[in-house]
């Protein structure tokens, strides 16, 4: 069975769309473990209520950060890491070590709306501030570069007239819960 480690540090809506691929067997896959950087994250609470171990990493050190984020995957020896709201910077030393094993979900179709600081609510009003029509999320591999590894696949999504940030965010957000398992699965086999 392939292993999933998840770093997720939000909500956690996609870590829940993977488990609940998984749940319907969708996707052939165990999840080892999440990483969270913050107390109490939405994501922390769906892993206790299905029973995934979850580690809090949050170190300020970038030593103590890499040799703690090293350990725990050396024990979870996962075969794909996938980034799901998860904001800090992945350590050097481990994009290297898992090269082509690490993808991120973004929402926007990236190029656009990518790199530091396009997060959040912030991706989604610059998208309604410019002349786009169609917006949507991307899934890549991650580099040592913001938001800027190789695109696996993207889902589009339309903008409609009446839109808000947050309006956009919920719909952009729907597409992502199809594309992250989809794109694990294809990775997966
Ligand atoms: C998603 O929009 C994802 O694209 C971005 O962070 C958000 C996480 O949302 N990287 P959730 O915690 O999965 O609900």
């Amino acid at each position: 069975m392939k292993k999933l480690v998840i770093f997720a540090s939000g909500s956690g809506s996609n870590f829940q769309a993977i488990i609940d691929a998984i749940a319907r067997n969708e996707l052939e896959a165990q999840i080892a473990g999440l990483i969270t950087n913050r107390d109490e994250t939405g994501a922390a609470g769906r892993a206790i209520s299905n029973n995934i171990p979850v580690t809090v990493i949050k170190d300020s050190d970038p030593v103590m950060l890499n040799e703690k984020l090293e350990a725990q995957l050396s024990a979870w020896n996962p075969d794909l890491i996938i980034l799901a709201g998860f904001l800090n910077k992945i350590p050097d030393k481990i994009v290297r070590k898992y090269h082509g094993r690490i993808i991120n979900i973004h929402p926007s179709l990236l190029p656009k709306y990518g790199g530091k600081g396009f997060y959040g609510r912030k991706v989604h009003q610059a998208v309604l501030n410019s002349d786009d029509k169609i917006t949507g999320c991307t899934v890549h591999y991650v580099n040592d570069e913001y938001d800027k590894g190789d695109i696996i696949e993207q889902s589009h999504v339309e903008i409609h007239p009446t839109d808000t940030a947050e309006k956009l965010a919920a719909r952009v957000l729907k597409a992502e819960h199809q594309l992250l398992p989809r794109v694990i699965k294809k990775l997966l086999t």
